[in-house]
């Protein structure tokens, strides 16, 4: 066995045991890694309020939204959730299942999303951004502001 994947056996055994969520998967899931990527820095302390992860009476009424509207409102970004999670290159695809992933880790059942579902959110998400583009460009048009 060659030494590089010695240690990334390694790896995966301490990440297996530090992981508060280290279970049944031997590796993370897509959704997962895109949370320990990027979602963690904030909804992992809670950083400006962010709904944390674990907190099951946080995303309660969250997850009452339904995962169109909420996966929908958090890519384009909503107060002081930033848009795609602050990273500009995020799809809404990834979005969605480090979403669902949350959601599991926090009393909800959400899987990620069929395409089907998908789509929905894309609509929900385009609709959501015009809206916000039509009521900036209003600003940007008055003479006033
Ligand atoms: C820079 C910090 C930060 C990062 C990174 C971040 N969030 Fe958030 N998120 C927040 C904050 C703060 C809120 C609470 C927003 C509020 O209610 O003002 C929030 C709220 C949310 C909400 C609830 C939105 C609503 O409609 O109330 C969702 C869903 C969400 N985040 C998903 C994610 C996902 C998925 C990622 C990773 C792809 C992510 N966030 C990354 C800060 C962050």
């Amino acid at each position: 066995m060659n030494t590089a994947l010695l240690k990334s056996a390694a790896l995966t055994a301490a990440w297996m045991t530090l992981s508060p969520w280290a279970g049944a998967q031997t590796a993370p899931a897509a959704g997962e890694k895109v949370y320990q990527q990027l979602c963690i820095a904030c909804h992992a302390t809670g950083v400006a309020n962010a709904p944390k992860v674990g907190d099951r009476q946080a995303w309660k009424p969250l997850i009452a939204e339904g995962q169109v509207t909420l996966t929908a409102h958090g890519w384009v970004g909503v107060r002081a959730m930033p848009a795609q999670g602050g990273d500009p290159k995020l799809g809404v695809e990834d979005f969605a299942r480090a979403l669902a992933w949350m959601v599991r880790s926090s009393g909800g059942t959400w899987s990620d999303p069929d395409p089907e579902t998908l789509k929905a959110i894309r609509k929900e998400a385009r609709e959501r951004l015009q809206k916000q583009s039509a009521a900036r460009r209003k600003l940007l048009d008055d003479p006033a502001r």
